[in-house]
């Protein structure tokens, strides 16, 4: 049984369901977040290229040259190109995601654009027990788009922790979402195209091709809304009616408005995001952030190799 099948089961059988994040990503749902991305409504990734765009000098000019970069939870590699064209004669790029044909297909157009840099890709879950190729100068991660934010705070701490570890004292450069209005949170994460929808909606339609499932579509409500006092935007996938739904030799009973919990996106203050890096054991160095304060970028210094 594959860890997606296995982790589905579990988590439609505790109360109350909930299932990972992580498992939204095969390559159907690598495509519709890449459509996410460029919506209007979902600010972050405008907000976080424009700070890229902006700020790359400064921020190679802090990294300095030669460095091993490792980003986490690669996708497109979109935001790592304008940071390795700013960089130094970086050593080598080294793109992390757990999708694996969907990161194979934008290393090869990456290493099109950048003849002689050395990428070296590595299919694997950085959530898990992932393993770095040897290090070929001082290591720097990258960790965009505010995936730390798909983290519960105790899991996000002992992530920045891990990275912390594996990055041996190099650099952090890390986006993260930050707290604000909740109608503009609302409407990122229930955008009219109904793109949000049918990229939560992928999840049973995973299963279906997956985990011998029967579940039906249509039969299933994407909901999304922020909750102010834990600054988070909930996703859930909602029963339309009562339902029985076979997963594999399982069979699950849904009434109508029952609810399988499907992500957490955590939102930060920009200090509340600092505490949290200090914690966890790095140095918070340089911090950007755009006019209206939708979104920020920390660049951290680990502890280990100082
Ligand atoms: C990947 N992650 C940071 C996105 C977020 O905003 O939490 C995933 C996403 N979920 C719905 N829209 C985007």
């Amino acid at each position: 049984m594959s860890e997606f099948v296995r982790s589905l089961k579990e988590g439609l059988l505790r109360r109350p369901r909930a299932i990972s994040p992580k498992w939204f990503y095969d390559e159907a749902g690598s495509m519709l977040f890449e459509r996410i991305c460029d919506l209007p409504e979902y600010y972050p990734t405008r907000v976080e290229l424009a700070l890229l765009k902006r700020h790359a000098g400064e921020i190679a000019d802090l990294i300095g040259p030669a460095v091993d970069l490792v980003e986490f939870g690669a996708g497109a590699t979109r935001k790592a190109r304008i940071l390795l064209a700013a960089l130094d004669s970086p050593a080598r790029f080294v793109p992390v995601d757990i999708s694996g044909e969907h990161l194979l297909g934008a290393v090869d157009r990456l290493r099109d654009d950048h003849t002689g840099l050395i990428v070296e890709p590595l299919v694997a879950d950085f959530t898990g027990d992932m393993v770095l190729p040897p290090a070929i100068g001082r290591r720097s991660g990258f960790f965009p788009g505010s995936s730390i934010g798909n983290f519960e705070p105790e899991a996000a701490l002992a992530l920045l922790q891990r990275f912390e570890r594996l990055l041996d004292g190099g650099w952090l450069l890390i986006g993260v979402d930050l707290v604000k209005d909740p109608r503009l949170l609302h409407a990122a994460y229930n955008d009219a195209a109904g793109v949000t929808a049918g990229f939560n909606l992928n999840l049973w339609a995973r299963a279906n091709r997956e985990a011998n499932a029967d579940f039906v579509i249509d039969n299933w409500m994407h909901s999304a809304f922020y909750n102010p006092p834990l600054h988070r935007i909930e996703m859930h996938l909602v029963s339309r009616v009562q339902q029985r739904v076979s997963v594999g030799d399982e069979v699950i009973e849904f009434a109508e408005g029952d609810s399988v919990h499907t992500e957490n996106s955590y939102k930060y203050t920009v200090e509340g995001f600092r505490h949290l890096a200090r914690e966890a054991g790095w140095l918070p160095q340089a911090v950007w952030t755009d006019s209206q304060n939708l979104f920020s970028m920390h660049l951290l210094r680990g502890r280990s190799g100082s």
